[in-house]
């Protein structure tokens, strides 16, 4: 047994592109509204090509640009609305507020690039998907780490 405090984590490599889009494909038929995926890793780790490829799994189809000067894009759907955000820019968690995000974790799914400049403000309970460069230009490392109701949820995340 895991210390109620330890996340539960997985190693997973990602040899090249393809398989980046089978494990967002496969997180996003897991999560449902007021999930929260944390997407941490330098700059060109991956995080916005996760995103995209989350994004169309769950049928957002068109432009999805980068919210790096934006800091969040929202996406209508169905099921409930998607937010996409790159808090890279965020000066302090508190404007996070002004951009929404307790409607976001109340109500939709969220998407967070940057998400260590939430900080008291990042949702005890949620899945962080940390990107790491790999062995090849196109290999990347990844951890999930499921925090709270994530601890045991991420084992349902299929390997990719
Ligand atoms: N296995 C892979 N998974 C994700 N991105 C990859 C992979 N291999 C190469 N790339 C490339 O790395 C770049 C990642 O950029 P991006 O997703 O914008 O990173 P970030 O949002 O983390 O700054 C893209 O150009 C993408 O095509
Ligand atoms: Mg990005």
């Amino acid at each position: 047994m895991l210390p109620p405090s330890e996340p539960a984590r997985r190693e997973i490599v990602l040899p090249d592109i393809h398989v980046t889009e089978r494990l967002a494909s496969a997180v996003a038929g897991l999560v449902r509204p007021g999930d929260v995926i944390a997407l941490r890793g330098d700059l060109g780790a991956g995080k916005t090509t996760f995103a995209r490829f989350f994004l169309a799994a769950r049928g957002v189809h068109g432009d999805v640009p980068s919210p790096t000067f934006t800091l969040v894009q929202v996406y209508a759907q169905p099921a409930c609305e998607i937010w996409h955000f790159d808090l890279y820019r965020l000066n302090a968690p508190a404007e996070a507020i002004e951009l929404g995000i307790e409607e976001a974790f109340a109500t939709a799914i969220s998407l967070i690039e940057w998400p260590d400049r939430l900080g008291p403000l990042l949702p005890p309970d949620r899945l962080t998907i940390a990107f790491g460069f790999g062995a090849t230009a196109d290999a990347r490392r990844v951890t999930l780490e499921g925090f709270g109701a994530w601890r045991e949820r991420v084992a349902a995340v299929a390997a990719p």
